[in-house]
């Protein structure tokens, strides 16, 4: 059959992690690649009982019905509730799309502001499925350089002007992939900025419920005075990601755009997980939950951040993420390909990690790779670690 695959996907090759995943899969290997909440910290008790609490209360009739776009008007307020927690008050249930994950939230702010040929302004490096997002919509991202404490504002000014483009997307707060958090006065000045030229901020904000040390930063959504900053929310991270839960919460202009977009996709996100969240919100279940997680990937931080300057080259130079669930390096001046290297590594290292380039918008970054940290257990990040040191002292010195 001679398929006629739309022109538009052409550009898109498979996500490099999905690739790596696959590798994997095949087993023995210990895996720094993914961005996996720790599996035996999913709350798989508390599920299920409120699951069957649900499934066997006279509420499922409703519940397994078709459902608004938007979701439970019921969870849709108990999520305005909880994104006072971010810092974003005086919002209802009007304010917030229940979306099927953060990721649909990516698409449905592109799929309902860009066309092609438009640009799109992203963090250098950023979220690698943003960049195939943004690219399937036939836009073209840019990078804007990064800073210690956020966006380089001068960077991001000229981009604006040179290329005048319909939105920025960031992850402010605990990176993927760097585990960098911008500064309170950092995502003020982005606020101001993009309302100054009329640009949409996609603020992608996964990852903030996950803080170990230091203190809580106000979202830039926190700070939007002209309404031009849609905020994505996730439970991926802090309850599950099977349950394909998030949230965006914007203008009710922008909302109402991603709504209708949302119709054509899935017309609305799978009601019993909605419930669960829902549930998990009012009885206080996240908070508890997080609570305990939060402990154990510190532990686990520290203990990856102490392996890595312990067994990796001194050239290697790493963030130290204050939560999260990623760290961040860069081989400086070693001119190494990570990319190239990284078969090599899983056969001899039975360890993985992501490569570099696939978060940068123009594919740089070949000398820098993203581990993550909750998911390997603490045996685990010693030994990988100390492999993957090994290895990659064994490529510098061979050059
Ligand atoms: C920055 C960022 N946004 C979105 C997602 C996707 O999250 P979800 O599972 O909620 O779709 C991820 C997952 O890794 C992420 O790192």
């Amino acid at each position: 059959m001679d398929y006629r695959f739309s022109g538009r996907m052409n550009k898109l090759s498979g996500s490099a992690t999905r690739e790596i995943l696959k590798l994997i899969k095949r087993g023995g290997v210990i895996s720094f690649a993914g961005g996996l909440p720790a599996a035996d910290m999913l709350p798989a008790a508390e599920l299920a009982a409120v699951s069957d609490e649900i499934l066997n209360s006279p509420r499922v009739k409703e519940i397994m019905q078709y459902d608004v776009t938007e979701g439970a008007p019921e969870v849709r307020a108990e999520i305005a509730e909880y994104l006072g927690d971010f810092g974003i008050h005086g919002i209802g249930a009007d304010h917030v799309q229940i979306i099927s994950g953060g990721q649909q939230g990516i698409d449905l702010s592109c799929r309902a502001l860009l066309d092609k040929g438009d640009y799109a302004l992203v963090e250098d490096p950023t979220y690698l499925a943003a960049l195939q997002i943004i690219t399937s919509y036939e836009a073209v991202p840019v990078g804007v350089k990064a800073v210690s404490d956020g966006l380089d504002l001068n960077d991001l000014e000229a981009k604006i002007k040179k290329y005048n483009p319909k939105l920025l997307y960031v992850v402010p707060t605990f990176s993927n992939p760097t585990g960098g958090t911008y500064s309170a006065e950092n995502r003020k000045r982005i606020a101001e900025i993009t309302a100054k030229y009329n640009i949409v901020v996609v603020e992608d904000d996964p990852y903030a419920k996950l803080r170990f040390s230091g203190s809580a930063v106000p979202s830039i959504k926190s700070m939007d005075t002209a309404g031009n900053v849609i905020y994505l929310t996730s439970f991926s991270k802090i309850v599950s990601p099977g349950m394909r839960i998030g949230a965006a919460c914007a203008a009710p202009e922008l909302l109402g755009r991603m709504t209708v977009c949302k119709q054509g996709i899935d017309v609305h996100t799978n009601s019993l997980a909605v419930a669960v969240i829902g549930e998990f919100l009012k009885r206080g279940i996240i908070k508890r939950h997080v609570e305990k997680v939060l402990p154990i990937y510190k532990k686990k931080q520290k203990l990856i951040v102490e392996c890595l300057d312990k067994y990796f080259p001194d050239c290697y130079r790493h963030t130290n993420p204050e939560g999260g669930l990623f760290i961040w390096g860069k081989f400086e001046d070693a001119k190494l390909d990570t990319q190239a290297l990284l078969p090599e590594a899983i056969e001899t290292c039975k360890a993985a990690y992501v490569q570099g380039n696939v978060f940068y918008a123009d594919g740089s970054g070949h000398d820098c790779i993203r581990l993550n940290f909750s998911n390997p257990s603490e045996s685990d990040i010693e030994r990988g670690i100390e492999a993957l040191g090994r290895f990659f002292k064994s490529k510098i010195q061979s050059k």
